[in-house]
C-alpha cells in the first residue's frame, strides 16, 4: 500500500541514474576507500577469499578487493543499479536489491557493506542474513557514517558560510530520514553485530578534515547537486545553493567528514 508519502520511506534517498551520482560515488571511494581497506587487510584479507561487496557505488573498493584476492578468489558486488562498477575477470556484478541477493548461507569468506546499512529501515534483518552467508570464521566489514556528530566545521570564510553549511546539513540529513536513513545506526552496530553471535566485534572510528575543493567538500557539492530539488523543497533557495557551492570550492573552508565508524565481526569458527 502507497503510504502518505507515496510510498518513498525506505527508499534509497540517492539515485545511481542521475549525472552526477558517478561524480559522488568516485568522491565516496576517495574519501573513505584507505580506512575500509585496512580494516579488510587487518582482517586477513588474502587471496584466494569469497568476498561480497554490498552496495558497492563506483566499485572503487571492489576493484581492489578484486586485486587483492586474485587469481583464485571471486568477488561480487551487489547493487541497486550497479552501472558505475567496473567489469573484471574475477568480478560478479548482480544488480538488484541485497534483500533479495543474500549470498547463500556460509559461502562469503568476508562481506563489506558500507553506505549501505544506514540506509535501509530493516538493516538489522539485512546484517543478521549476511551474517548466515559468511563462512565459518568469515569476516564482516560494517562501515557507516554517523551523521549526528555535527561539529564539522573546522575553518570557515565567513558566519554565512557557516550558516549555508549548518542549514544544508539540515536538510539534508532531515530529507536521508524521511527515507528511512539512521544517523545514528553506525554507534549501535557494535552491539547488534554481538547480538548476531559474532566474535571479536571492533569498531574503528575515523574522520578527517578536508579544504573546500577537496575530498568531502566535493562529495557535499555533489549531494547539494543532486538533492538540489529536495533541497528547494525544504526552503533553501536556488540562490542560497549556488553560494553554498562556491564556499564548498573555496580552500577558505575546512570541514571535516561525518565520522566512519568501521565495525568489523568475524563468525565463530566451526
Ligand atoms: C552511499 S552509496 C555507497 C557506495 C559504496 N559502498 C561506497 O561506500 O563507496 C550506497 C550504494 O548502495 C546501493 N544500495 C542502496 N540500497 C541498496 C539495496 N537495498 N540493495 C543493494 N544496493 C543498495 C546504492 O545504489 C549505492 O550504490
Amino acid at each position: 500500500m502507497v503510504g502518505p508519502d507515496g510510498g518513498m520511506t525506505g527508499r534509497y534517498m540517492f539515485d545511481n541514474a542521475t549525472m552526477e551520482a558517478r561524480n559522488q560515488l568516485q568522491y565516496l571511494g576517495t574519501v573513505l576507500d584507505l580506512g575500509t581497506r585496512r580494516a579488510l587487510v587487518e582482517a586477513g584479507l588474502a587471496p584466494g577469499w569469497n568476498v561480497t561487496d554490498v552496495g558497492a557505488g563506483a566499485g572503487t573498493l571492489t576493484t581492489w578487493i578484486c586485486d587483492q584476492v586474485a587469481p583464485s578468489g571471486r568477488v561480487t558486488a551487489v547493487d541497486l543499479d550497479p552501472r558505475h562498477i567496473p567489469s573484471g575477470p574475477n568480478l560478479t556484478v548482480c544488480a538488484g536489491d541485497i534483500r533479495d541477493l543474500v549470498p547463500a548461507e556460509a559461502s562469503q569468506d568476508a562481506i563489506v557493506v558500507r553506505l549501505v546499512l544506514m540506509h535501509l529501515p530493516d538493516r538489522e534483518e539485512v546484517l543478521a542474513g549476511l551474517v548466515r552467508a559468511l563462512v565459518p570464521g568469515g569476516v564482516i566489514v560494517v562501515a557507516d557514517w554517523d551523521c549526528t556528530w555535527r561539529d564539522l566545521i573546522r575553518r570557515s570564510p565567513s558566519p554565512r558560510a557557516t550558516e549555508l553549511f549548518e542549514r544544508f546539513q539540515d536538510k539534508l540529513l532531515t530529507f536521508g530520514e524521511s527515507r528511512g536513513a539512521d544517523m545514528g545506526w553506525a554507534k549501535r552496530a557494535p552491539e547488534v553485530m554481538d547480538g548476531l553471535g559474532l566474535v571479536g566485534v571492533t569498531s574503528h572510528i575515523e574522520s578527517r578534515s578536508w579544504r573546500g575543493g577537496t575530498g568531502i567538500c566535493l562529495l557535499h557539492h555533489s549531494n547539494s547537486i543532486q538533492k538540489e530539488a529536495e533541497l528547494v523543497a525544504a526552503g533553501m533557495s536556488l540562490d542560497d545553493l549556488v553560494e553554498l557551492r562556491a564556499v564548498l570550492m573555496d580552500p577558505e573552508l575546512a570541514v571535516s567528514g561525518y565520522l566512519m565508524h568501521t565495525t568489523v565481526g568475524r563468525r565463530p569458527a566451526a
